[in-house]
């Protein structure tokens, strides 16, 4: 990765981000998406300012709707993301009265071809972007979903991330840039593994827990 793109990212302000990631061509990810998926929160205070959120949800790269819609979660996984997260008071449009506000975004912003797995280039190109997005939005804790997040995330504190199968990572609390990271399984793999439903589920409660404790 050009280090010169990346202190260019690691200075924008939230708007210019938002630009910046809605005109990339850093990977061939560009020839074939329809939108580039930024994220998704509250409404914010000011158009260059990010949205006041407790929670930054990471998953791993749009899929079909999410390429049609430039939203985030918002196929069959986003429903059971959005049913977690309520269960547990969490909204991503803060459109629950006294629910915490949630920031959605994903490690590509990009459709990958047929839903493949991130290729390391993407990843890597990617990355600065959600970097910033996390620097810039400060959220109290962010939670990893699936694989290519955690990776992503811990890669430079867990020696073993790459190796290690998420069901050993989850259940600690790590840190991102000092912000604390739960580890969870990705919803799209939750909704054909469902005894993992609960293991999910007590992820939630860590990741809610630690927030209370800060
Ligand atoms: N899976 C993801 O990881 N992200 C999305 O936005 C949709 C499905």
């Amino acid at each position: 990765v050009d280090d010169g793109r990346a202190a260019a990212i690691a200075a924008m302000d939230w708007a210019t981000l938002q630009q910046s990631v809605a005109g990339c061509v850093a990977c061939k990810l560009c020839d074939t998406r329809k939108n580039t998926v930024f994220g998704v929160g509250p409404a914010a205070p000011q158009a260059d300012a990010p949205p006041r959120v407790d929670w930054l949800i990471v998953g791993e790269a749009p899929g079909e709707q999410e390429d049609l819609r430039g939203e985030p979660f918002v196929g069959q996984a986003g429903k059971l993301l959005d049913n977690m997260l309520r269960a547990v008071g969490v909204s991503r449009h803060g459109e629950v009265q006294g629910a915490q506000a949630a920031f959605i975004v994903n490690v590509l912003k990009c459709r990958p071809p047929g839903n493949r797995n991130p290729a390391l280039d993407e990843v890597a190109q990617c990355e600065p972007f959600l970097k910033r997005q996390i620097a810039l939005l400060q959220p109290k804790i962010i939670l990893a979903v699936g694989r290519f997040a955690v990776q992503s995330l811990l890669a430079g504190s867990v020696p073993d991330v790459q190796t290690q199968p998420l069901g050993r990572l989850r259940g600690k609390v790590y840190r991102y840039e000092g912000v604390p990271v739960v580890v969870s399984y990705h919803p799209a793999y939750l909704l054909r593994s469902l005894p993992e439903k609960a293991k999910a589920w007590a992820d939630l409660c860590l990741a809610m827990e630690t927030i209370k404790s800060l």
